[in-house]
């Protein structure tokens, strides 16, 4: 359980897409500060928003982040990349860009900000996965979000000892750049936001922010409608 009001938070990719509405519902919900990473970051009005510059796939990068938020005690590592199309259509660049990103970026900044957060009394990491983590056919991107989730299941495993909440986040189709191009329905991002952020109130430690993620989780755990087995 951890609570928002007055918290100091950071979020990966906090300057568009859902990385923005987190920032927005976070200082709705009484956050003191947080820590808005981009790449190319910007200057905002808001004194309660501090951009950062921050590519997760940098180690480099990441360590200076580190360095710079001392008091954190919410993390969300948000930022994550895309590439579509097949698996077997995929270069090598591909796969090492999206898992670079979406996986080995998570552990990155989670490896970074662990400390951080044990030293401020435990606090909150939260993983934006996907829920593609439990549906096959999306690709490489895909494949990382199923990793993301195993990451995310065993850094909650190892960061209990230090009383640090572990969130997982799943969700479907949702309105950002990443999705401009398809033409299906779509998630408010500032939805996911406001559930998410009330789920680590709760103490929760998994977010199904829509329709498609909790039915492919409940179907992990069965039955599955017209498939009961018998026996
Ligand atoms: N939109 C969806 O339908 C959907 C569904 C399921 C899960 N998700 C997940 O939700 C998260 C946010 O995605 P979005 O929909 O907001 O996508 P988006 O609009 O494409 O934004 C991607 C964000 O990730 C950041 N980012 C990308 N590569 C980065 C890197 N190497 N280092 C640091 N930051 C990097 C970007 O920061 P810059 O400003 O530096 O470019 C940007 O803030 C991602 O993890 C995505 O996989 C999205």
């Amino acid at each position: 359980m951890t609570t928002i009001k007055g918290a100091v938070a950071l979020v990966t990719g906090g300057q568009r897409g859902l990385g923005k509405a987190f920032v927005e519902e976070l200082l709705a919900a009484g956050a003191a500060k947080v820590y808005a990473t981009a790449r190319k970051p910007v200057e905002s009005e808001d004194p309660r928003i501090v951009p950062l510059p921050l590519d997760v796939t940098d180690p480099a990068s990441v360590a200076a982040v580190a360095a710079q938020v001392g008091d954190v005690t919410l993390v969300i590592n948000n930022a994550g990349t895309t590439v579509r199309g097949p698996l077997l259509g995929a270069s090598r660049n591909d796969l090492e860009e999206v898992f670079a990103t979406n996986v080995f970026g998570v552990v990155a900044v989670s490896q970074a900000v662990a400390p951080i957060l044990a030293r401020n009394g435990g606090g909150a990491l939260v993983n934006v996965a996907s829920v593609l983590s439990w549906v096959a056919g999306a690709g490489v991107y895909g494949g990382s979000k199923a990793a993301l989730w195993s990451v995310t299941n065993t850094l909650r495993l190892e960061l209990a000892r230090q009383n640090t909440q572990v969130v997982g986040v799943h969700l479907g189709y949702t309105d950002t750049d990443m999705t401009r191009a398809l033409d299906v329905p779509k998630n408010d991002p500032l939805d996911v936001a406001r559930d998410t952020i009330a789920a680590v109130e709760r103490g929760e430690t998994e977010v199904l922010a829509d329709e498609v993620s909790r039915v492919y989780k409940a179907a992990l755990s069965g039955p599955v409608e017209g498939l009961a087995l018998q026996g």
